[in-house]
């Protein structure tokens, strides 16, 4: 008897032990505790292999106990084509062509979060299919300047619009098992010298203006991963950096996200291991095109394992690093849901064209162009935009598409076109692998060119100009920033030529950052478009003619000229930079005055202005475009707005609520915008700040009422020497508008 029950007892144990050693397969176990057991059965040199590169896009899990590795891809607007194992170029597979969802500048200009939930959806379809289990990106650095060649991978100037866009784009994503990898973490708002300059910024504009949209990234969206960026905070490059990675993201934020380095980002074993780097890429790379192999002399492969065997690091800062890679592992690849994905499927392609189409800003509509009516036939498209493959170049997130519909090609479908270059960038046919089937070295002179257009404008109906600038080196492209704010390749000239031959002149400006558009109050009708992705010229179409009523709004000012903004009023510490010897230092001087923030400014009495500026006698200017404007082939109506109550509490909200009605023939979109003034502030604030906005259809005749909630958290600002966030009591103003400059109705309330 004794003997049957110790057998069963032995039993017991040992199916209980195995049961315990399958932990970490079990995704009906608490997460934390799969980590553990998993991390238990590690060998250190399965630990370090782990949290460095093996290839230039993928870690090791650990084969011997079923953990699958790491494939990271481009980002952030499609799935980058496969690379070779040791090299930036092209693998050239067959079977890797994707969609390109339009831009995130694109995105952030529809103003509509539902969109951006739907781009991450589809996008991470895209991804599954080609086992990808991280995609890098979404970027969302604040647009300081209109001269960084990235601009066209982030989300604009306000911290609020890219928050609120962020969010669901990564919920979207990870909704089917694919990590975000938000980037670049901190403060790359440039590209000019991007491994080598120093930021120097008060904590309030690090913190009201240039951590929110990765605060909500990371608390709200719940992003699995974030990129470390190549520049330095406090001399310390971010992807080490303690300020940033220990104490906000860790400390401050709370998260338990994989921080992942840029490529060539690390520099240090000795920052990269107590600063909270987990996973190193790309080392000894300039992230483009050097390349190198030595993945075991990385600053977390031998020198980090080393250094625990001789005792300067501990297991346990290990293991810190491993916990999170696993994390990652288990919320993607080893996710029961994950499912297999799909790749330009019809689906995908009507998602980038809805999103495509919805992000297209008429900046000027008179003369009745637009939309063009079915009468007009004859028509002249100029430029060299109108055919050149965008989804080609700018760095890292150039993709390889299946198709890319240009707007000449669209354009045709609807009416007789005839097409001329009028400029052109010199540019070969053939980039990166990648056939752009249309000759775009010209052998004409630049005056011939312009000339031919010229002549062609004089016999069309309706000229649509379609330029601007494009993803070359010193235009929109990673590693480069733009040299000027005019448009390049003589477009300026060219645009002032044919409005002589023919007024009847839509110019189409395709960019991720504003331009110079001396000629815009010349011209009757303005379109700001962007970097489109695989229907770019279907939507464009879309909304020339008509069959889609543009309600893109500016996710940032276009100003008229480069010094009228704040970073190019100050000299080359404010951009791009002074080098001390062993860096370049750049210095934020405009503080938290980016964007509309500052050319609201304008008109103010100069001691108003000298009040609020650190930089003194700084003439704001009104911009030629405000941020948050776009028009509509509609009409709107703001009704009388109205408050809930006078006062409010801290603990408290007040309602604030506008009827909006449409008063044209088209059905269309409206973006209602609410800005909060602080009437009286101890410390300088804004004149006013976006904090909520909403996006609303209307048919023709038809009025919604628009219902905003005020909170404390809206009346905050960050306090640097308590380090918080806190609200005055005191006057506020609600202000509803459609623009940073078109404001319908002003609320006051305080704040007890
Ligand atoms: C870029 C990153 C990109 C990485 C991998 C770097 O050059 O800065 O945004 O994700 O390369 O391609």
């Amino acid at each position: 008897m004794m003997k049957r029950f110790s057998f069963l007892l032995l039993s017991v144990i040992v199916l209980a032990t195995a049961l315990s050693a399958q932990v970490y397969l079990d995704p009906s176990a608490p997460l934390e505790e799969r980590i553990d057991n998993a991390l238990s059965r590690m060998t250190l040199q399965e630990k370090i292999s782990m949290i460095h590169a093996q290839s230039k896009f993928s870690s090791p899990g650990v084969a011997r106990l079923g953990i699958p590795g790491i494939w990271c891809t481009d980002g952030p607007h499609g799935i980058r084509p496969e690379v070779l194992w040791d090299e930036w170029n092209n693998a050239n597979w067959t079977n890797d062509s994707c969609t390109a969802f339009p831009a995130l500048t694109a995105l952030a200009a529809t103003w509509n979060p539902d969109l951006a939930l739907l781009y991450g959806e589809m996008l991470g379809e895209e991804a599954l299919y080609r086992n990808k289990n991280v995609v890098l990106g979404p970027g969302v650095n604040i647009y300081r300047t209109p001269l960084n060649g990235r601009n066209f991978e982030y989300m604009g100037e306000d911290p609020l619009l890219a928050s609120r866009m962020v969010v669901p784009y990564i919920k979207g994503l990870q909704s089917k098992g694919v990590a975000a990898c938000v980037k670049h973490f901190a403060l790359n708002n440039q590209e000019y010298n991007r491994h080598g300059y120093n930021v120097n910024l008060s904590d309030r504009a690090l913190y009201e203006i240039y951590l929110p949209a990765f605060k909500a990234a990371v608390t709200e969206g719940k992003a699995w991963s974030l990129m470390g960026a190549y520049n330095l905070y406090k001399g310390q490059h971010a992807c080490e950096n303690q300020y940033l990675l220990k104490d906000i993201l860790r400390n401050e934020w709370q998260s338990d996200l994989c921080v992942i380095s840029d490529w060539g980002g690390a520099h240090n074993t000795e920052l990269a291991v107590p600063n909270g780097l987990d996973l190193e890429y790309g080392t000894w790379t300039n992230g483009l095109t050097v390349n190198n192999k030595e993945y075991d002399s990385y600053m977390l492969a031998e020198p980090f394992r080393l250094g625990i065997l001789e005792g300067k690091y501990t297991e346990e800062q290990l293991n810190e690093k491993v916990r999170n890679v696993l994390r990652l592992i288990f919320r993607t690849s080893m996710n029961p849901n994950r499912g297999f994905g799909s790749m330009v499927s019809e689906e995908h392609l009507k998602a980038a064209r809805e999103i495509a189409a919805e992000s297209i800003v008429l900046l000027k509509n008179e003369g009745g162009l637009l939309p063009i009516q079915s009468n007009v036939n004859n028509i002249l498209v100029v430029g060299e935009n109108a055919v050149k493959m965008m989804t080609v170049g700018g760095g890292s997130s150039q993709l390889k598409v299946k198709h890319e519909v240009s707007p000449l090609e669209a354009l045709k479908q609807h009416a007789t076109v005839t097409y001329q270059r009028g400029y052109s960038s010199g540019e070969n046919n053939i980039q990166d692998n990648v056939d752009f089937h249309e000759q775009l070295s010209d052998p004409r002179t630049a005056e011939q060119m312009i000339s031919d257009a010229v002549e062609a404008a004089r016999k069309a109906d309706l000229v649509i100009f379609i330029g601007g600038l494009n993803k070359k080196a010193h235009q929109d492209c990673e590693d480069s920033d733009r040299e000027q704010y005019n448009l390049p390749y003589g477009q300026d000239r060219l645009i002032e030529a044919l409005l002589d031959a023919n007024p009847r002149l839509v110019v189409v400006n395709m960019s991720g950052n504003a331009v110079a558009m001396p000629w815009a109050e010349k011209v009757p009708a303005v379109i700001q478009t962007w970097y489109l992705g695989s229907e770019g010229g279907n939507a464009l179409a879309d909304v020339l003619f008509g069959n889609v009523n543009p309600s893109g709004r500016l996710p940032f000012t276009i100003c008229r000229q480069l010094t009228d903004y704040p970073a190019h009023q100050a000299g080359k510490e404010t951009y791009p930079g002074v080098s001390n010897g062993q860096y370049d230092e750049l210095y934020y001087t405009e503080d938290i005055f980016v964007g509309y923030r500052f050319t609201d400014l304008a008109g103010q009495k100069q001691k108003v202005i000298n009040q609020k500026l650190k930089t003194k006698n700084q003439k704001p200017r009104t911009p030629l475009y405000s941020f948050g404007f776009g028009l509509s082939y509609t009409t709107f109506l703001f009704g009388q707005a109205q408050i809930s109550d006078k006062e409010m509490t801290k603990s408290g909200s007040l309602q604030v609520q506008i009827p909006v009605t449409n008063t044209g023939s088209r059905a269309g979109k409206q973006v209602v915008q609410l800005y909060i003034s602080d009437l009286k502030s101890t410390l300088p604030r804004p004149l006013k700040e976006l904090k909520a906005f909403q996006k609303v259809e209307l048919q023709p005749g038809e009025t919604k009422i628009v219902t905003f909630t005020i909170t404390d958290e809206m009346l905050r600002y960050f306090n640097p020497d308590k380090h918080q966030w806190e609200s005055e009591s005191g006057d506020f103003e609600a202000l509803i508008a459609s623009s940073a400059a078109d404001i319908h109705s002003r609320l006051r309330f305080s704040l007890k």
